[in-house]
């Protein structure tokens, strides 16, 4: 697939990831349409050359509303991306259960809000590609990190099931997994991996991936399989690999 000329939704492009993605997004030729809270970052994002929908992903209908919007203004949406991430450190001597239900509701509930807004047009023209940013995070319990780990890992199997069902209506689904990129989110969270990387490289790495198909983009790659190895250490000795890992810096 050539992102030229495609529509593209970026759903949490205020900054990071997403931003960068957009950017690039639309430098490869694609139409571009831009949704988080923040309007003055996404006008700064824009450059005037998006469409601009500011909205907040917990909001159901919001997005159905951002969606019909690309619609009628960039036409049928090929591409939409959901990577609008909140991140919550979880402390088990003051347990935060609002802490950890935004959380949810940001990066779990949001996703499939976002998904809910563009399946029906999907369907209807039996075309289009679901990705979603979720993180190695999702692949095992990390302390302090039971929050926005638990939502990636929803996020994984949600995407996996998913793609399973979107196989059989022309749906292409994309689990993006990023490792350590240099962002607001990544500074706030107590996980230390290495090989971090800028928001540019991955908005390249999530648009070369996407032309090229994939059904998962991780990256960076020397990262990518060390951390799927991480699946299959013994729970009994996880909690010491998985403490070394978080560990204040
Ligand atoms: N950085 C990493 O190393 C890394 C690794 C793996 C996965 N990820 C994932 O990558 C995605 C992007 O994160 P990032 O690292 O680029 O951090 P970031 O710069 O903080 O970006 C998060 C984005 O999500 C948006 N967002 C948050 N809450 C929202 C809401 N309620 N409604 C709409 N948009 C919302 C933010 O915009 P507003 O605040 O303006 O709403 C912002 O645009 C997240 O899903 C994150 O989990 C990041």
């Amino acid at each position: 697939m050539d992102l030229q000329h495609k529509v593209v939704w970026v759903v949490g492009a205020s900054s990071g990831i997403g931003a960068a993605l957009a950017r690039e997004a639309q430098a490869r030729g694609a139409k571009v349409a831009i949704t988080a809270r923040r309007e003055a970052e996404l006008a700064e994002v824009s450059g005037g050359a998006m469409l601009v929908l500011p909205a907040d992903v917990t909001d159901a209908a919001a997005m159905v509303d951002c969606a019909s919007t690309i619609e009628h203004t960039l036409g049928p949406i090929d591409v939409v991306v959901i990577g609008a991430g909140a991140w919550n450190t979880m402390d088990i001597l003051s347990w935060d259960t609002d802490a950890f239900a935004e959380t949810v509701q940001v990066n779990l509930v949001g996703t499939s809000n976002a998904i809910g807004a563009v399946l029906p047009s999907m369907l209807r023209r039996r075309t289009g590609v679901i990705a979603g940013i979720t993180s190695p995070a999702g692949y095992r319990g990390f302390p302090t990190v039971e929050a926005y780990g638990a939502t990636k890992a929803g996020m994984l199997n949600l995407l996996e099931g998913l793609r399973a069902q979107g196989n059989q209506h022309g749906i292409h689904v994309t689990t993006i997994a990023p490792t350590a990129v240099r962002t607001r989110l990544s500074s706030a969270s107590r996980l230390r991996l290495p090989f971090s990387i800028d928001p540019d490289v991955a908005g390249r790495a999530i648009c070369d991936g996407l032309e090229r198909e994939r059904v998962e983009i991780a990256f960076p790659h020397r990262m990518a399989l060390p951390l799927k190895l991480i699946r299959m250490t013994p729970v009994r000795v996880w909690p010491a690999l998985a403490d070394r890992l978080t560990r204040d810096r």
